[in-house]
């Protein structure tokens, strides 16, 4: 298992040091694990005046799978867009392939409480959303910023998905769907866009194949509304990249920690970029309260989809339970008569419970 690590900025190098013990833990255990570092984001800035730079790239290339921290800090804000390190998440997607990116929005029974819905409304929630993450108006041609005739300036950006583009990550989203509650909600604007039109159409199409799986569509903004109205009745949501940048966010909040949440992005081969939900939080940097739980359970998901290896990525989430049920809380998921504990100590918990 070669993994590349990529630490990041903010509070991603703590709790990527906390993933790793627990991938240690495993190696110790006699799986043939290989571990190497590189910058991205703000880091490959600092390093390489370059937010994905050259080494890191040829680095994820040679890889089976990628773990990373998070990206991005205020120190950065003001350089010019190529130079951000939101530039090098993007380019680490698109250079890889990672079309296929997997966020699931799962409430712990032990976190119930921490939902700002109503705990009957999310408790034994689990949903899984697939979000389409190389194409779309996140990287369609031509975007820019224009001076018209009279001089006033005009942004533009420009949505756009191919067929083969709405295929393979309908295809994805339908064996997903397989695997877990056999429904899919695909979600877009057929009403208002051309682009979810052809979206819906090639859905329809790719379901033909999966005829134990129910399809249905829904519109974004509907969509929006029934996350927080009636958000169990989703199973797989499969969608566009900006819909899906949106949503996700919204689904993450049901939970009530998105320090809980792990994501995945994948390729057509398996091969898997693996970080938590949540951003860089340069706030709490370098304090040792962050909660490694989101980067651990990542590295479930890097078990399960790219190592196939179901049986270390439910040991690790059993382990994760574990010390949930053990009271053991970061900053960020505490209640009163639970014990708060730093990002270190969390992470030594996991491992001891491993
Ligand atoms: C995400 C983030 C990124 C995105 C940003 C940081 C570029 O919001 O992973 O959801 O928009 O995809
Ligand atoms: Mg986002």
């Amino acid at each position: 298992m070669k993994i590349a690590v990529l630490p990041g900025d903010g509070i991603g190098p703590e709790i990527v040091a906390q993933a790793v013990k627990v991938l240690e833990a495993l190696r110790g255990d006699g799986l043939k694990i290989e571990m190497e570092y590189a910058h991205l984001g703000g880091a490959g800035y600092d390093a390489a005046g370059d937010p994905f730079p050259p080494a890191t790239e040829k680095l994820a290339l040679a890889a089976d799978a990628v773990l990373l921290g998070a990206v991005g800090g205020y120190q950065y804000d003001t350089l010019p867009r190529p130079m951000r390190p939101e530039q090098g998440l993007l380019r680490i997607r698109k250079g890889l392939g990672l079309f296929a990116n997997l966020r699931p929005a799962l409430v712990y029974p032990e976190l119930a409480n921490a939902s700002s819905l109503k705990p009957e409304l999310v408790a034994g929630l689990d949903i899984m959303i697939l979000r389409e993450l190389t194409g779309d108006i996140y990287f369609g041609q031509p975007r820019g910023i224009r001076t018209l005739d009279n001089g006033e300036r005009q942004g533009f950006d420009t949505m756009l998905y191919s067929e083969s583009e709405i295929r393979r990550v309908a295809h994805v989203g339908f064996q997903i769907a397989m695997k877990r509650g056999k429904k899919l909600c695909s979600v877009d604007k057929a009403n208002v866009l051309d682009t979810s039109m052809l979206w819906r159409e090639i859905v329809t199409e790719v379901a033909k194949e999966y005829p134990a799986v129910a399809l249905s569509h829904m519109y974004v903004d509907n969509a929006a509304m029934q996350l927080v109205r009636a958000p169990k009745q989703f199973d797989v949501i499969l969608t566009g990249n900006i819909f899906g940048d949106i949503l996700s966010d919204e689904a993450s909040m049901l939970t009530g920690s998105i320090g809980m949440l792990p994501s995945a992005s994948l390729d057509a081969h398996n091969k898997g970029l693996y970080e938590p939900c949540h951003g860089s939080a340069p706030d709490i940097a370098g304090k040792d309260i962050a909660n490694p739980l989101a980067t651990i359970l990542s590295v479930a998901m890097m078990m399960r989809y790219t190592f196939a290896r179901e049986d270390i990525a439910q040991r690790i989430e059993t382990a994760v339970r574990k010390v949930l049920q053990q009271g053991l809380r970061t900053g960020d998921i505490y209640e009163t008569g639970m014990q708060k504990i730093g990002c270190t100590a969390m992470g030594d918990a996991v491992v001891t419970a491993l």
